[in-house]
C-alpha cells in the first residue's frame, strides 16, 4: 500500500492557513564524517520535508508551495560522480537550479520555511512557528498506508522479541541481546532500527536511554529491560519489555505487576476525547498506589501525586506520538502553551486523543541513584518515601512496559499486542 504523496500534499495545503505567504521545506545537507575522508554520515532527510515528498535521499532538495500556483518539488541534479560511485539516478522534479527563479518571481512575499534551512532564504520566523504547529497537527491522524507500514514494523519487532526469549538467562550480555534482536528485525524486512536499541541489565535497567554494553552480563535475578523497535521507510515501532534472568523475587514481581497493571489501565483509557495529561496522571496514581502497598512510599496516593512525589520513581512522561520517527508529531494541542507544572516537563505531548492517532503508552518505575540520592529531593519528600527501603533498592534497576496504540472510535488497537508482557 504505497503512500500517495500528491494526495497528501493536496490534503495538507488547506490546513496550513497560508494566505499570501509562500512555503518552503528543505531536506537538509549531508554532513561529512569527522575523519578527514570523503565519507558522509548517513543522510536523513528532514522529517517535515520527507512527509511531503517521500524522498529519502534528495540531499539539498526543497519542496515549495504557493497557494496561488500549487506545489513544486526541486531536486538536486545527479552528478557523474554520484552515478559512478553510488549508482544514483535523477529524481523526478524540477532541478534545484530553478529555485532562485521561482523565488524571484515571488519577490516581496513572506516565506514560511519548514524542514532544514535553505541557503539564501530568510524566513518570517513568527509565521513559520505558527505554520509549523498547524503542519504538525495536520500530520497527527495516520493514513491507512502509514498504519500498514507500522504494522509491518510491528511484525519484524515481534519476531525480534520472540528470537531472544531463549537467551534471557544469567550469562547473557546486553550486546548479545541487541545483536540477536536487531538481526531478527532485519531478517523480517526492517531496514534499520527506529532508534538506538536500549538494553539494560541490573542497575542499568534504570538508565532511561542507556547504550548496550558487551561487558554488562546478567546475573541470577537481574532485571533485563529492552526498549527497541524496527523501522521501515522512516516509520517506527517503539516497544519495551522487562524480564528477569532466572528467578524473580516477590518484590520484583510486585514492582513489575504494578507497572503492568498501570499500563493496561492506561491503554484502556486511550479513547477519543481523552486528555493525554489525565491518562498520564492516572498511570502515576495507579503506580503510586502500588508503591504505597509495597511499603516503598508512604501517604495517600492522591496527595503524593499532587506533591509530584511520583517523579522520584516515574520521572518520564507516559508516552508520545509515534509514526514518522520515534516522536513523530508530538507536542501541544493547537492554541495550548506548555503546562508549567514541573512534573510535566518530561511529558512529550499535551494533546486530546483522536481516532487515527498512534501513541506509545509506557509507564515505568525505577530506582535511579541520581534522583534518590539527591539531598534536595530527600528533604522535600522526607515523609513520602520509606527511605531505608528505597536505599536498599538502589542497584535493582527498573521496569517499563511500552505498547503502541492506534486510537479508534472505540477501544484502541494495540499494534504491539503480539509481544508477550510480563517478567
Ligand atoms: N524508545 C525510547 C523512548 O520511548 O523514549
Ligand atoms: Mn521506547
Ligand atoms: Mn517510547
Amino acid at each position: 500500500m504505497p503512500i500517495d504523496y500528491a494526495a497528501r500534499r493536496a490534503r495538507i495545503a488547506p490546513q496550513l492557513g497560508l494566505t499570501d505567504e509562500i512555503l518552503l521545506a528543505g531536506a537538509g545537507q549531508p554532513i561529512a564524517k569527522p575523519e578527514i575522508s570523503d565519507a558522509q554520515l548517513p543522510f536523513i532527510a528532514h522529517q517535515e520535508y520527507y512527509y511531503l515528498t517521500g524522498l529519502a535521499d534528495a540531499m539539498g532538495g526543497v519542496i515549495a508551495y504557493d497557494p496561488k500556483s500549487g506545489w513544486v518539488s526541486f531536486v538536486p541534479e545527479v552528478t557523474e560522480a554520484e552515478r559512478v560511485w553510488e549508482g544514483r539516478t535523477q529524481q523526478p522534479g524540477e532541478l534545484l537550479g530553478k529555485l532562485p527563479g521561482w523565488l524571484a518571481a515571488r519577490q516581496g512575499r513572506r516565506i514560511v520555511l519548514l524542514g532544514a534551512p535553505v541557503a539564501g532564504v530568510a524566513a518570517d520566523e513568527p509565521r513559520t512557528a505558527e505554520v509549523r504547529e498547524a503542519y504538525k497537527h495536520s500530520r497527527r491522524v495516520k493514513e491507512p498506508a502509514e498504519i500498514d507500514l507500522m504494522n509491518r514494523c510491528a511484525v519484524a519487532t515481534t519476531a525480534g522479541y520472540a528470537a531472544i526469549q531463549p537467551l534471557l538467562r544469567p550469562g547473557v550480555s546486553e550486546r548479545q541481546l541487541q545483536i540477536e534482536l536487531e538481526a531478527e528485525y532485519f531478517r523480517h524486512g526492517a531496514q534499520v532500527t527506529g532508534y538506538d536499541s536500549i538494553v539494560g541489565i541490573g542497575a542499568q535497567s534504570a538508565v532511561l536511554h542507556g547504550t548496550p554494553s558487551p561487558d554488562r552480563v546478567a546475573k541470577d535475578g537481574d532485571f533485563i529491560l529492552i526498549d527497541s523497535g524496527a523501522q521501515l521507510d522512516r516509520y517506527v515501532i517503539d516497544v519495551t519489555r522487562t524480564y528477569v534472568a532466572g528467578q524473580p523475587t516477590a518484590f520484583q514481581r510486585d514492582l513489575a505487576a504494578a507497572v503492568l497493571s498501570a499500563e493496561v489501565r492506561a491503554c484502556a483509557r486511550c479513547r477519543p476525547g481523552a486528555e493525554w495529561k489525565d491518562v498520564h496522571f492516572g498511570a502515576a496514581l495507579d503506580m503510586v498506589g502500588a508503591l504505597v502497598t509495597m511499603g516503598v512510599m508512604k501517604g495517600k496516593p492522591e496527595s503524593l501525586v499532587e506533591q509530584e512525589a511520583h517523579t522520584l520513581f516515574f520521572p518520564h512522561g507516559l508516552g508520545h506520538m509515534l509514526g514518522l520517527g520515534v516522536r513523530d508529531a508530538s507536542g501541544l494541542e493547537p492554541g495550548r502553551a506548555k503546562d508549567p507544572r514541573p512534573s510535566l516537563r518530561t511529558l512529550r505531548m499535551d494533546l486530546i486523543l483522536r481516532p487515527g492517532y498512534i501513541v506509545t503508552v509506557e509507564p515505568g518505575l525505577y530506582f535511579i541513584p541520581a534522583l534518590l540520592n539527591d539531598p534536595a529531593r530527600r528533604a522535600k519528600y522526607r515523609d513520602a518515601v520509606n527511605w531505608p527501603l528505597a536505599e536498599k533498592c538502589l542497584g535493582l534497576g527498573g521496569v517499563r512496559f511500552e505498547d503502541n496504540l492506534l486510537i479508534t472510535e472505540g477501544a484502541p488497537v494495540n499494534l504491539t499486542a503480539a509481544i508477550p508482557k510480563g517478567i
